[in-house]
């Protein structure tokens, strides 16, 4: 290939990934399409720092191209050390401390009290368990791998682990947080935009730590209000036969060990609560959607569509049981 077809096909290129790379800046896991006040502090950040960044690196190449190729011998000598030393130390220095000082001093609104609600997020192998705490209650509403909040108000969230490390992030509502085995650590946010968002653990945990993620659902704050009242309440009882008959499979194959449905026999602890996985909107941790389809795919090949988890694969169903406790499942509302 000639060198004007490589600079051709290197063009063309770039004309195709330009607009899938921006396209990462935009949606609904994007930094820099805030919905929240401590996203847009951040997003704030970015720009300045983007342009402090961008204004050095032109003045500094702009005077030394000027020196070295414009203006040639046309200043004396003895003017080299002052402009390395001016140019080269003492602006930079003074402009990115500049830009340091600021940016720290953003650090505290971070950390800024809530108005309420605490939510208390646990890292798991790969999935959060959720505790909602309103003001005043003796104990939480438990949920998982989703997490609501009200518009315009600030929530609290205490943050741990259970066995590795884990970053708590919701790009599109503020910056992220670590999650340590026995040490509790502290974020608040103030969700401004209703929308669905995406979370993302944001520390490398393990084998699927990328396929480790949520939905984040901000509402007006009456909504949520409803919807927390709803979640609080026990599940549904099974109504078509289809579903009774999933919810006597759910029994019989144990899976109560490890999950608990609020007002059934089905207590355990391990996994996550599926009181009303039914109204999610996502499943395995933001790993599916949440049609009959994908619950009947996640049962089956667990291992397979997330790695080393620690739900074991229900393969040995038949297609008609899988149909059935898929039914059980989308109708925990
Ligand atoms: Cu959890 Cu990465």
């Amino acid at each position: 290939m000639s060198g004007s077809g490589a600079g051709l096909g290197a063009r063309r290129v770039g004309a195709f990934l330009l607009p899938l790379v921006l396209a990462g800046c935009a949606g609904r896991q994007s930094a820099l399409n805030a919905a929240g006040e401590d996203a847009a502090a951040i997003a704030q950040l970015w720009w300045v720092l983007l342009i402090g960044a961008v204004v050095l690196w032109l003045a500094m190449n702009g005077a030394f191209f000027y020196l070295s190729r414009i203006a040639k011998g046309r200043f004396p000598e003895a003017w080299t050390r002052p402009l390395l030393i001016g140019g080269g130390i003492v602006f930079p220095t003074a402009l990115l401390a500049g830009l340091l000082v600021w940016g720290l001093g953003l650090l505290p609104d971070q950390r800024q009290p809530g108005d309420g609600l605490r939510v208390r997020v646990t890292g798991e192998q790969w999935w959060w368990r959720v505790e909602y705490w309103p003001e005043g209650a003796d104990q939480p509403i438990v949920s998982a791998n989703e997490i609501r909040l009200p518009a315009g108000e600030r929530t609290e969230f205490l943050l741990d682990s259970d066995r590795v490390i884990h970053s708590f992030w919701i790009p599109a509502l503020g910056g992220k947080m670590d999650m340590f085995p026995g040490r509790e650590t502290f974020l608040s946010l103030r969700p401004e935009k209703p929308g669905t968002y995406r979370g993302q653990c944001a520390e490398f945990c393990g084998a699927s730590h990328a396929w480790m993620a949520f939905e984040a659902v901000v509402m007006p704050p009456e909504a949520f209000d409803d919807w927390l009242r709803a979640e609080a309440r026990p599940a549904v009882p099974a109504e078509s036969a289809a579903a009774r008959r999933g919810a006597a499979l759910f029994r019989s194959e144990g899976c109560g060990a490890c999950h608990t449905v609020r007002g059934t026999a089905a207590v355990g602890q391990v996994g996550p609560d599926l009181t009303h996985v039914g109204s999610r909107l996502s499943l395995g941790a933001g790993r599916l959607g949440a049609t009959l389809d994908d619950y009947r795919m996640w049962v089956e090949h667990t291992g397979a569509l997330k790695p080393e988890v620690r739900m074991p694969a229900y393969s040995h169903l038949s297609d008609a049981q899988l149909d059935d406790l898929a039914r059980y499942l989308k109708g925990l509302k």
